[in-house]
């Protein structure tokens, strides 16, 4: 699609609009096929998850649940014992349900790391991921990731929930910025 924000504002785009949709089809079939019969809670982390998170729940078949998490990091640096977790919810009534965490990008996997490891305790069934982007050049932490949307080079992009101090989460497609 044509922007008012192209071509001033970004070098190029990363993953158009209709590369979106193709992605969106294709992880809810994914989803409603592994999970057909299951108790299923979709739990996105805020803030980055929530456009990505309202386009792949209408496109799976199933009576999925949502829920919401906040993750804040503190102290020196992006480590995993360095996050607040802040419920929206309350996830302690989902003992019997599958979760998928969903994000828009995986970076370091920090995030998802220690949100396995938080919601494993907590007793869930199963603890899945899935994330829109994959950066892999910026992996630190090991995590398993069983949805992907697209890998993408080590740049700064935006849009589809990505910010740049807050701004451009609104924009339909993905862009790198100059
Ligand atoms: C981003 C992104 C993920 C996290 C991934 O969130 O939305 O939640 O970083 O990074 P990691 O794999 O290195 O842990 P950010 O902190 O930018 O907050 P936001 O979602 O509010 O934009």
């Amino acid at each position: 699609m044509d922007s008012n924000y192209l071509p001033g504002d970004f070098k190029k785009i990363i993953v158009s609009e209709e590369e979106i949709r193709g992605i969106i089809s294709r992880i809810a079939k994914e989803i409603t096929r592994d999970y057909s019969g299951k108790k299923l809670i979709i739990c996105g982390i805020l803030r980055g998850c929530f456009i990505f998170m309202a386009d792949l729940i209408r496109q799976i078949d199933l009576p999925v649940e949502v829920s919401f998490i906040k993750v804040s990091s503190y102290g020196s640096g992006k480590e995993p014992g360095n996050i607040e977790i802040i419920e929206f919810d309350g996830l302690d009534k989902y003992k019997e349900y599958d979760i998928i965490v969903v994000d828009d990008i995986l970076d370091t996997g920090n995030t998802f790391c220690r949100l396995e490891k938080y919601l494993k305790d907590k007793g869930f069934k199963s603890v899945n991921f899935c994330a829109f982007l994959d950066k892999p050049e910026r992996r630190r932490s090991a995590v398993r990731v069983k949805y992907t949307g697209r890998q993408i080079e080590n740049e700064f992009v935006v849009g589809y929930g990505l910010d740049l101090n807050e701004k451009y989460r609104n924009l339909p497609f993905v862009a790198a910025v100059k």
